[in-house]
């Protein structure tokens, strides 16, 4: 028998006191349903607004990378310090434990390897697979001016068609063609299609020149991407200017993974995005940790 001896009503309905509503501060997120606002608050932490995400979905076109090699031995270490993790299923599946607590963004197209045409890409996942495994997020490669440009758009538009029906994000990666100059007025062109089109969150490359326009023309939340590996504090140094100007994080692989101090580099780059410390304090940093 149901034990009802002390149910009453209670007496703190506290009716003068307005209901709390904390509305998401992250960009053009806050019309999203729940599911969508939530898994967006696991990769974009909450507190700023950014996201410190590491890229390690390399081997999907292009095989074992220099420092993928071995991501049971180089990347699971370094999963406390990320906000998230891009990668595949296959590597989810295989190598990262599922004990983990860092989400993980599912890398969702693919098809041409690095000896092809790297634009003639589809979907290579399904939204079910992807909720299954508990994705935070699924990414899609867009190559705007590429050879298989509208392709690879219809991709991310049915990627965000199921999205929508799930409650997972979609990230957008713009792909830059070897031909095409990585400049504002390309960046901001390719970041806007992304939006329009229906991403929650698009991934693009830096620009020294006029970044800020970039971001300010995107409505959803633009993450730098990382790019071959630089020196340390050059990288610190991308990462921050980026930051300063609009970008709601960075998604970096190799210059993460592929330095002499991967822990320490994250670590460095995650005080640079999350708490604005200087560059060449983050590099102080980092060569303190990583000795
Ligand atoms: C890029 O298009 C893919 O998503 C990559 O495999 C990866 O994210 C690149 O990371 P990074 O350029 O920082 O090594």
């Amino acid at each position: 028998m149901a034990d009802t001896d002390d149910l009453s009503a209670g007496g703190r309905f506290e009716p003068t006191v307005p209901a709390r509503a904390e509305i998401s501060r992250l960009k053009g997120s806050t019309a999203l349903d729940w599911g969508m606002q939530s898994r967006l608050a696991r990769v974009f932490r909450p507190e700023t607004g950014r996201t410190v995400m590491l890229a390690i979905d390399h081997g999907y076109f292009q095989g074992p990378t220099t420092g993928l090699e071995r991501v049971d031995l180089s990347i699971v270490p370094l999963l406390p310090y990320a906000d998230a993790l891009m990668t595949t299923r296959g590597m989810v599946r295989s190598t990262i434990p599922p004990t983990s607590r860092t989400p993980v963004v599912l890398r969702a197209s693919g098809g041409p390897s690095i000896l092809k045409e790297l634009s003639d890409e589809q979907l290579a996942v399904s939204m079910e697979d992807a909720a299954r495994l508990n994705a935070a997020m699924v990414a899609v490669q867009v190559f705007i001016g590429g050879e298989h440009e509208t392709q690879s758009v219809h991709n991310m538009t049915r990627l965000v068609d199921e999205g929508q029906r799930y409650g997972i994000p979609v990230l957008a990666v713009t792909a830059v063609g070897r031909d095409l100059t990585r400049d504002a007025r390309y960046l901001r062109l390719a970041t806007r299609i992304c939006a329009e089109l229906g991403a929650h969150a698009v991934k693009t490359y830096y620009c020294a020149e006029d970044f800020d326009t970039v971001t300010a023309a995107c409505p959803v939340p633009v993450v730098m991407a990382g790019g071959k590996k630089l020196p340390e504090l050059e990288a610190l140094t991308m990462a921050y200017r980026a930051v300063e100007a609009g970008a709601a994080g960075v998604d970096m692989g190799r210059n993460i993974f592929q330095s002499v101090h991967p822990a320490a580099m994250i670590r460095a780059v995650a005080s640079v995005v999350h708490e604005s410390v200087k560059p060449e304090e983050a590099y102080d940093l980092l060569l303190e940790r990583g000795e």
